[in-house]
């Protein structure tokens, strides 16, 4: 890959990870792969905002190389320490170790921590800014978004904003712009970031987002460092933060459950029929066969959760169990849901599924059901009526 001048001597100078599948070890799927962004103003000063994954470092200085001589590098500006946008940072200090680091307290104390070097650290807050000849770069802190250390950079005379993961996907594409690819595939990747990642840190969100208007700043473009550059259309993507931060749904239900002989299968398929016949959006996953990471991506905008599992040792079975611990830990608000599951001599499961959604802080708006072993025809017609009873909740 080229640099790609993003704006006039502004060159995007990362690299595409085409065969990442698993980050954040293995809690999220990469099925496109990713990027990871880089930024290289070319001023009086030069700046470069973020690296690259380590394992690249050889690759990204030569890119670089292809628009100046990394030795020329006056600021490194670093958004973020994550190694998957800093890893590439000692092998550039190598080449430019007089080049002044630009980063929050918590950004210098996390690369000290990672990489153990002096580099010349300036601390910035926001507001603060740095001057590179015609253009200026203003500091904004975003701590939780989504680490204490995280920044967005903003230069005024571009318009531009480098949020860092703040807009990102995983989304590795010969393209660099929103306006050259498949937008349905543009925004699921950018829900599945959401969902995965930025979810819990809803409010949070919202309240910096709420900052950036009340800074009156204009944003003609968004460079993130994962995935594609917004050029066409910036709001779009902040709408939709906007959207999932405040947490606004739509009538659709995920039915998510775990079965060990098909019975709860059968009874998530029933289920499915009459939420489907009350005319509701509905998606099942069976969790032992399928990507967590999409599930959560599904759940991002749906109303109600239904979740079901087979009871082994009076409880719930242990995909299921590890799925929902991390939906918990997603903090989903404004939710409904409901429990199902067989079973066998005694239950559990069912119990055990609505005291984690209560735990998560989701609503349990009908008593669950359960069957013994195999549901018979008339069971069948009440797991039908269960679904439909619940869609009529949603409506
Ligand atoms: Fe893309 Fe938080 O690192």
């Amino acid at each position: 890959m080229k640099p790609i001048e993003i704006k006039k001597d502004i060159y995007s100078v990362g690299v595409i990870d085409w065969n990442v599948r698993n980050f954040h070890g293995h809690t999220y799927s990469t099925a496109r792969g990713s990027t990871y962004n880089s930024y290289l103003i070319i001023d009086e000063k030069i700046a470069i905002v973020d690296t690259a994954l380590g394992s690249f470092s050889k690759e990204f200085i030569e890119r670089i190389r292809e628009v100046i001589p990394p030795e020329k590098i006056d600021y490194v500006i670093a958004n973020h320490v994550e190694t998957d946008h800093s890893g590439a940072m000692p092998y550039l200090m190598k080449l430019c170790p007089k080049a002044k680091v630009y980063c929050t307290q918590k950004c210098k104390e996390g690369l000290y921590k990672n990489y153990y070097e002096n580099w010349d650290f300036n601390i910035v807050k926001t507001g603060d800014q740095l001057k590179l000849g015609k253009r200026t770069l203003t500091f904004i802190e975003a701590p939780m978004i989504h680490w204490p250390d995280s920044m967005f950079t903003y230069c005024q005379e571009e318009e531009l904003l480098m949020p860092n993961d703040a807009f990102g996907q995983h989304y590795a594409t010969s393209e660099r712009f929103d306006d050259e690819v498949d937008q349905c595939a543009l925004m699921d990747e950018a829900a599945k970031y959401y969902g995965n990642i930025l979810w819990p840190l809803s409010s949070l969100i919202a309240r910096k987002i709420e900052e950036i208007v009340k800074m009156k700043i204009p944003i003609k473009m968004i460079a993130p460092s994962h995935g594609i550059v917004w050029r066409k259309d910036p709001m779009k993507i902040i709408n939709s933060y906007v959207k999932w931060a405040k947490n606004e749904t739509k009538p659709k239900v995920v039915i998510v459950y775990e079965t060990m002989w098909g019975a709860t299968d059968k009874m998530a398929r029933k289920i499915a029929e009459g939420i489907m016949d009350a005319g509701l959006d509905v998606k099942i996953f069976n969790i032992a066969e399928s990507d967590s990471t999409e599930v959560v991506k599904e759940m991002l905008e749906a109303k109600g959760f239904i979740i079901g599992s087979s009871t082994h040792d009076n409880d719930m079975l242990t995909s299921l169990a590890g799925f929902l611990e991390f939906l918990k830990g997603l903090k989903p608000k404004n939710r409904i849901a409901a429990a199902f599951g067989s079973y066998g001599w005694a239950g559990g499961a069912v119990a055990s599924i609505e005291k984690a959604l209560k735990e998560g802080g989701i609503e349990v708006v009908q008593p669950g059901i359960g069957v013994k072993y195999v549901p018979d025809e008339n069971e069948l017609k009440n797991i039908y009526q269960f679904g439909k009873d619940f869609a009529g909740k949603i409506k």
